[in-house]
């Protein structure tokens, strides 16, 4: 058996062609965890990846939800009770999604909160709760999903991808934190694309703007679209997840959730992780440099370099 990377090394190579249809041959058989799975996106996601074949093991809070979509949908999905600012509740998750020898092909964390930050009154220490769920939530789900990743055959693919934010290209103010958050994934997209393709593992970050979903009230949703916000499609974000999924040619690019009338498939490249527009001469050089000096290496036995001892 092979234990060459099918991944090449990361390099620019254009924009992910969002026309291509989904390979849906690619989606049967998967294993599939998505943190956040019970409602929303994540739960949208959960019924198109079962229609096309997969098992999918969710990790909610919501346990209500969560059960409920397990009964309706027995056999082909299980839930897990888990906030995923636990690493305790991620470990019992992984545990779960890969016994009975059903391992994972790919993992999407997605379960993300947010809300308005309040500057008013006198300094009080900030409640710091989505930086926890969003980045600290997130980066467990990673650590876990590399690691059962690389127990398996090389030939497997391995497919992490998150659920961002178009904050993380867009300011957004009087959201502080959640921008940070979605900010501090593409941070890790970017820096763990240059490495993990050793390990065969691929990993992307998507970008949705608005979708409706419980993440807003229905009153605040309402105020938006009086206001003309474009909405996209959860539906869209099922696509852009399964494409994800399915498609071994895609690493480190991050995918935006787009209205219809701006992509009709709803989702297309960013364009925007990599500086090849020719404008940003310095960035490039330094970027060259940076990926000539830092050797570290993703595999075992290739010792890391050292900061300071
Ligand atoms: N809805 C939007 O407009 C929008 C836009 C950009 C990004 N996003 C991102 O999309 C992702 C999904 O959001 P959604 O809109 O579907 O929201 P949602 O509120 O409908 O669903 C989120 C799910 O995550 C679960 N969850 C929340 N905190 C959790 C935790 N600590 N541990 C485990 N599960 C937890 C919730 O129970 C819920 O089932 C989030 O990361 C969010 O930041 C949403």
């Amino acid at each position: 058996m092979s234990t060459k990377s099918p991944v090449p090394r990361y390099s620019w190579n254009g924009p992910v062609d969002h026309t291509i249809p989904v390979d849906k041959s690619k989606i049967k058989g998967k294993s599939v965890i998505i943190t956040g799975g019970a409602n929303g996106m994540g739960e949208v996601a959960a019924r198109r990846f079962i229609i096309d074949g997969a098992f999918v093991t969710v990790g909610d809070m919501d346990v209500k939800r969560g059960e409920a979509l397990e009964a309706e949908l027995k056999g082909r999905l299980k839930f897990v009770k888990c906030n995923i600012k636990s690493w305790e509740d991620q470990v019992a998750l992984f545990d779960a999604a890969t016994g009975e020898g059903r391992g994972v092909d790919v993992v999407i964390a997605n379960a993300g909160i947010s809300r308005s930050s309040d500057p008013s009154g006198p300094p009080t220490k900030p409640d710091l709760n989505i930086v926890e769920t969003n980045v600290n939530g997130t980066f467990y789900t990673f650590k876990l999903a590399t690691h059962y990743f690389r127990k398996q055959p090389m030939d497997r693919d391995r497919s992490f991808m998150m659920t961002g934010s178009l904050t993380a290209w867009i300011d957004s103010p009087g959201n502080w934190e959640y921008t940070a958050s979605k900010y501090a994934l593409r941070g890790l997209m970017r820096t763990v694309r240059c490495s993990s393709w050793e390990q065969g593992i691929r990993i992307n970050f998507i970008g949705p703007n608005y979708i409706k979903s419980a993440i807003r009230t229905p009153e605040y949703e309402k105020y938006l679209m009086d206001l003309g916000v474009r909405f996209g499609e959860a539906e869209d974000v099922a696509s852009c997840m399964e494409r994800l999924a399915a498609d071994q040619s895609i690493n480190g690019h991050s995918l935006m959730i787009v209205p219809r009338a701006v992509a009709k498939e709803g989702y297309m490249d960013v364009q925007d992780d990599d500086h090849v527009d020719g404008k940003r001469e310095y960035f490039a050089g330094e970027q060259a440099i940076q990926l000539n000096i830092i050797k570290d290496q993703w595999l075992d036995g290739v010792p890391t370099q050292i900061y300071k001892r």
